[in-house]
Order: C-alpha cells, then structure tokens, then sequence
C-alpha cells in the first residue's frame, strides 16, 4: 500500500455509492416500504430480519445485529479489507484510489506532547533520588511497602514541592510551556502565569498499551488535600478509557491469562510487589465499556476486585451492566468481594500472595453473581418468587448476545424455578421482539437532548445549519456532548455528507455501536417537524449547559476566586436567566 486514502476520497465514495446495489449484487433484496429486506447473510434464519436502508445507506439485521456501510458490508460478506473494499467500490464508479503520504498535523504536535511526558516522568524519577526533599518521599513509600524495585518497574517518582519545578526544568520558551499546558502538567491563572499542577506528590505515570506516558496521578505524602490528583483530560490521555498498569502488567508477564480489575494505584503497585502483576486500575471511575474492550482485547479472563459493602456491590453490578453486551464466547468474568474495610493493597500486605490469589481463585463467576442478586429479593420456593425471578433475568438475557454463555444463564435459571429449558427459552424469545419494535417506537423522550440531536444529525444531516454557531466549553460534562461537536464540526466543513459517509468517519472507534444505533433509529416524527425537533432540542442543551455553567462559576467564585472575563460570564449567565435564547426572541 503506497500511503493513507484520503478521507474526502471515502467521503465522496461513500456518498456516490448506493448501498442497494452493492448488497442487491450479493443478496437478492426484496422492497419493503421504504427499506429492502433479505434472509440475512451473517446468520441462519428463515424469516428476513436483514434491512438495508438507501435513504441512510447502511444495513442493519435485527437479528443478529450486524450493521455497517457499504465499506462494511464487503469486508464482511466477500472478506475484504477495508483498503480491498474501497477499491472495489471505487472500480464500480471508475474512479482511481488516490494514496497520500500520511502526514497530519496534529499527530506531530501529539508526539511533542508524548516526548514531553516523558521527559517528565524521567525527571520525576530523577528527583525521586536526587532532590532534597527526597529522603521524605523514599520513606513514604518504603512505609507503604513499595520496594525500589516495583518503583522502578512502575517509573514511580517526585514532584518536588515547587511551583515551577518542571516549568523551568522542561518549559523552555513559550512554546514548550503551551505545550505542558495542554499536556496537564502545566495550570495557567487568570493572569496567563503558569505554575507546575503536581508539587510534593509521589507521581505513577500513566502509560498507554505501547509504554508511552499519557498522564499521572500524584499521591500526597501523608494527610495532604486532595489525596490523589490527576492529570485532567488532555489529548493523549482520557480518564475512562485508560487501564492503570496494563503496560507493566504486559511487560512483566509473557501471556496474560487473566487480568485482576482493581481501584487505585497503590493497589496495583502493591500486589506487583507482592508478585500479582495482572491488576489494573480503573484510576478511581466507573467501568466504562471503553474499559472492558481493553481488558478483552488482551485476555478472556476478567476479574473485577470491589469492595464487600454495599456500595462495593452496587459498583460491581453497574460493571456488570456495562459488561453484559461484551460478553462472548470464550469470555469470562468473575467478581470477588473483599473483606470489610480492606482494599486489595491493605490485604495482600495482611495476607500475602498465597492467599490472596486463592481470593481469586475462587471468586464468582458472573452468573452466580447475577442470580445472588435476583434471588436477593426473591423467595424462589413459592411459585410467584419463581416467576418474578424470571421476570428479573429476563431482562439481561435479553442484553446478552446469543451464544453459550447465554444458553447456559438460561438452563441454570431453569434449574432453579424448575421448568422445562425449552419451555422457558420460549417465554424469553418473544420478550426480545417486542422489545425491538419497542426500541424503534421509542419516543423522543426516552433519549437525552445530545443523542436525539445526534439521531436527526445522521439522519438529516442538512440540520446542521440550525446549529452552525453552537460552541461550547470542552470541559462540560454531559454525555455525549464531544460526539455532538465532533459530528457538528465535520458537517461544517462537509456539509455535504450523508448518514454512510458520516458514520464512516468513526470506524473502528467506540462510538460506532452507539451512532449506529442512533442512526438506525426511528423516528416517531413527521419530517417536517424535525427542523422545529432539533431547536427544540438544542435549545434544552444550552440551558442545561447554561446551568451547568453557571453552578461551575459561582463554585470557583467561593473557592477561588473568578478573573474578570469570568465575572462577566457570570454576571451575563444570572442576569439573562438560565436560557440564552432570550437573545432570539421567537
Ligand atoms: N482517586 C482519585 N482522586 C481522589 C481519590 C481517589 O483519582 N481524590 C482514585 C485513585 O486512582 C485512587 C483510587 O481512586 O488510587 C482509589 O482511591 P482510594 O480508595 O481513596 O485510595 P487508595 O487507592 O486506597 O489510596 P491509598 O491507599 O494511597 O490511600
Ligand atoms: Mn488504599
């Protein structure tokens, strides 16, 4: 391959490609409304559940699920890869591939940064031996059991207690410190001054899959406020997304069999230093399923550590929530609960190794997990306890994909209310139906403003005009809303493009699932009143983000203290009310 495909190349063919066609050529379609339908290809069926769309141009089985573009559909049926695809696509337009040399812009200053993170953590590493200060945080470690040897496995090191320790060591010229800035590793004031975010800290790098520094947390020594503090989100480093620990967990062992699911740094570092060097952290948030995608990409078997109270166990049923979709064959996922009040670290310090992996080995498989906790509520010696129960499971087996996994929650949750497997098979498949058409009727309501927004975008893309002068500050936190922007800026500059071409740009990254949902989704509405819909809805995400806004302001005024452009930000939020709309009277 003689360099990258340019991406208006695959918008434009995408574009003028007819999805119809392409599948037509393959799979004998058959008009049904206004989609096609056919027995789908990627799975044995007798009644057409496969749907092909020419106003959105992608397919969707609602079967088995299978969904993509015309791109997709050939990698998938003719096992083409994705650069075959698009020249076969291109030859049935008599078009020329065109390569490029791949050289983007913002990838080089993303090296800065990383070249930059890493001259950081080897300062830190040298200030660890060499500051003043340093005897201090040496012995802070040593009194938490950490070896210099697992320090230096895990690059641990020290964040002197100045404010421009690493601004005068790495911020050479304006440039440079721009860069810390937006790295993290750098805050700038409301007078423009920049001074070091991490000072007096033990730093644990954040290192990505390949070993590259993408962040840190830093660690008080002692009672210090606040306990951790880490790097915020920044273009290399993304808080849900990351596993503390993977890298060194890689480097140290040759397979990784299993992975043990953890809370914190020192939980990990300290099971290292006991010889567990399969944990990873979570870095203090919730399992996200940008997590789990990670941790199954390089090993099948899941452990996930949590606490033995309750809060513990509603954390571990959330990650359960978010694992159930990602469970496939061969997969597995187990839960253990730890004693009250210990934390992995505090116990494989108690108990060692030994021990401590018998925790392991001997923790709950994901069902008993889910059927301990169905049952809960449940007395399963009456006949009504039996059918609640059902009831209950349901409900996540329908979340599950088909597979072993899910024949055998069945036949286990057939065992305990004692019927027939086949028969109870029988009662959960037609719940999964209605639950389709239930999903497409879905109405408006059931979705947040940011994703019906998405929903009209993809489907009618030329909606993007109402929102053209939509901006928003990167930091505020509603789901969601990156997606929205990112969707709004490629509109802006490809006003153009249509459903197929758009969701093309998000290929093999996470939010495909969740656009291809969106896309797919129908729309209780008239196309007419989409225009007013999709104000309608914007109009919603202003004022919550006005709101949020707002709250986020009037919290810094107590605790900081706000510089003039914030004031006046402030001021303009309170007096104009919640809504900036009122500078449109309509
Ligand atoms: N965490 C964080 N910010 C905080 C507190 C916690 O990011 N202010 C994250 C860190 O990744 C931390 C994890 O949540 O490692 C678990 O927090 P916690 O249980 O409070 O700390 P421990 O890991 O037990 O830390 P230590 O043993 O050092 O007290
Ligand atoms: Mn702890």
């Amino acid at each position: 391959m003689s360099g990258r495909i340019p991406q208006s190349f695959i918008d434009d063919l995408v574009n003028r490609t007819d999805i119809v066609d392409i599948v037509n050529a393959r799979v004998t379609l058959r008009k049904t409304g206004r989609e096609f339908s056919a027995c789908c290809p990627f799975h044995n069926e007798k009644t057409p559940s496969f749907t092909v769309s020419r106003e959105k141009q992608f397919y969707h089985c609602f079967g088995c699920g299978a969904h993509g573009t015309a791109i997709s559909f050939l990698m998938e049926y003719n096992h083409m890869t994705f650069v075959d695809a698009i020249e076969e696509l291109a030859s049935n337009l008599g078009l020329e591939v065109p390569h490029e040399n791949y050289h983007d812009p913002k990838k080089a200053s993303n090296d800065d940064l990383y070249a930059l993170l890493k001259q950081a953590s080897t300062d830190y590493q040298e200030q660890l031996r060499n500051h003043s200060n340093s005897a201090q945080a040496i012995e802070y470690l040593k009194n938490r059991g950490i070896s210099g040897k697992t320090a230096k496995e895990f690059s641990i090191g020290y964040a002197p207690p100045d404010w421009d320790h690493l601004r005068q060591r790495l911020g050479q010229g304006d440039h440079k410190q721009k860069q810390l800035t937006l790295s993290g590793m750098l805050i700038e004031n409301e007078d423009g001054k920049r001074y070091d975010r991490f000072r007096n800290r033990i730093m644990f790098p954040i290192r990505d899959r390949r070993g590259r520094t993408i962040g840190f947390g830093g660690r008080a020594l002692g009672d210090g406020k606040p306990k951790y503090l880490n790097s915020p989100e920044t273009p290399l480093f993304h808080k849900g997304k990351e596993l503390y620990g993977l890298f060194e967990a890689q480097q140290a062992l040759r397979k990784i069999t299993r992975l043990l699911v953890v809370e914190g740094y020192m939980d990990v570092t300290s099971l290292a230093e006991h010889g567990i060097r399969y944990a990873v952290a979570t870095l203090g948030t919730a399992t996200t399923h940008e997590h789990l995608s990670l941790l199954f990409r390089t090993t099948d078997k899941i452990i996930f550590c949590f606490d033995g109270d309750r809060a513990g166990r509603e954390a571990a049923w959330k990650a359960l929530q978010v694992a159930l979709p990602t469970i496939h064959e061969g997969k597995q996922i187990n839960f253990m609960f730890l004693p009250d009040g210990e934390d992995p670290d505090s116990l494989v310090q108690k108990e060692g190794r030994e021990q401590f992996e018998s925790r392991i080995n001997q923790a709950q498989p994901l069902s008993e997990f889910i059927f301990d906790r169905l049952s809960q509520d449940v007395d399963t010696s009456t006949i009504d306890g039996r059918a609640r129960l059902t009831e209950l499971t349901r409900n996540i087996l329908s979340q599950l994909p088909g597979g072993v996994f899910k024949h055998m929650l069945t036949e286990r949750l057939a065992k305990i209310i004692d019927i027939d497997s086949k028969r109870l098979t029988a009662f959960i498949t037609p719940y999964e139906h209605t639950k389709h058409t239930k999903y497409n009727r879905k109405s408006k309501k059931q979705l947040t403003p940011v994703s019906f927004m998405i929903a009209l975008l993809l489907q009618q893309p030329k909606l993007s005009v109402l929102a053209h002068d939509f901006e928003t500050s990167p930091d505020m936190e509603v789901p969601g809303l990156h997606l929205l922007m990112e969707l709004l800026e490629l509109l802006r500059k490809n006003p153009n493009l249509q459903t197929g071409a758009l969701l093309e740009h998000w290929r093999d990254q996470e939010a495909s699932r969740h656009l291809f949902k969106l896309a797919k989704w129908q729309f209780p509405l008239a196309k007419e009143h989409m225009e007013s819909e999709f104000q309608g809805a914007l109009k919603q995400l202003k004022t919550k983000l006005n709101e949020q806004m707002t709250e986020q302001l009037l919290k810094k005024e107590r605790e900081t203290g706000l510089n003039d452009t914030e004031k006046v930000q402030l001021r303009h939020l309170l007096t104009r009310g919640t809504s900036v709309d009122n500078d449109h009277p309509t």
